[in-house]
């Protein structure tokens, strides 16, 4: 069964009560169960990681090199414009990967035009609100189809 791993970065445990005008009022868990919906719906499994910690994220980055995961999205918060550890970290994975924001970045304070990471994923889906879940995961199946066994 195909396998997809979720990663949430800093402040993202906060959804619900974080800024509602920029994040909606979806929780954490609210936003994964509708990502692991769409998951079942393509035959896929979602494993799920939300860390405050750059390092954590960095180490399950690594884990996923040799785990068996086939795709991870990513919404990795404030990490998304300046982590190079985070970057690197991607850019060593085979898998296919979908950089994920509830919010358009690209309608907010300057810095957060800017990714770092945009480049070492296969694509960006951003501005959807909890909307962008399902999104993700539809597009990460499809990268992996689009590969191929
Ligand atoms: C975010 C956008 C980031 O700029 C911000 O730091 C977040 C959330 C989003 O989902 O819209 O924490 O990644």
């Amino acid at each position: 069964m195909t396998q997809i791993l979720l990663l949430h970065g800093p402040n993202l445990s906060q959804l619900g009560s974080r800024d509602p005008a920029q994040y909606g009022t979806a929780t954490l868990d609210e936003v994964v169960t509708v990502a692991r919906e769409q998951a079942r719906a393509g035959a896929a499994t979602l494993e799920h990681l939300q860390t405050e910690h750059e390092g954590e994220m960095v180490s399950r980055l690594h884990l996923a090199r040799t785990d068996g995961t086939d795709a991870v999205i990513i919404n990795a918060g404030a990490w998304t414009h300046y982590s190079y550890a985070l970057r690197d970290a991607l850019e060593m994975l085979d898998a296919p990967k979908v950089e994920l924001h509830l919010s358009n970045v690209h309608a907010r304070e300057s810095f957060r035009s800017t990714s770092v990471l945009t480049a070492v994923c296969d694509g960006v889906i951003a501005g959807f609100g909890i909307a962008g879940y399902p999104l993700a995961v539809r597009a990460a199946i499809d990268l992996l189809d689009r590969r191929g066994p």
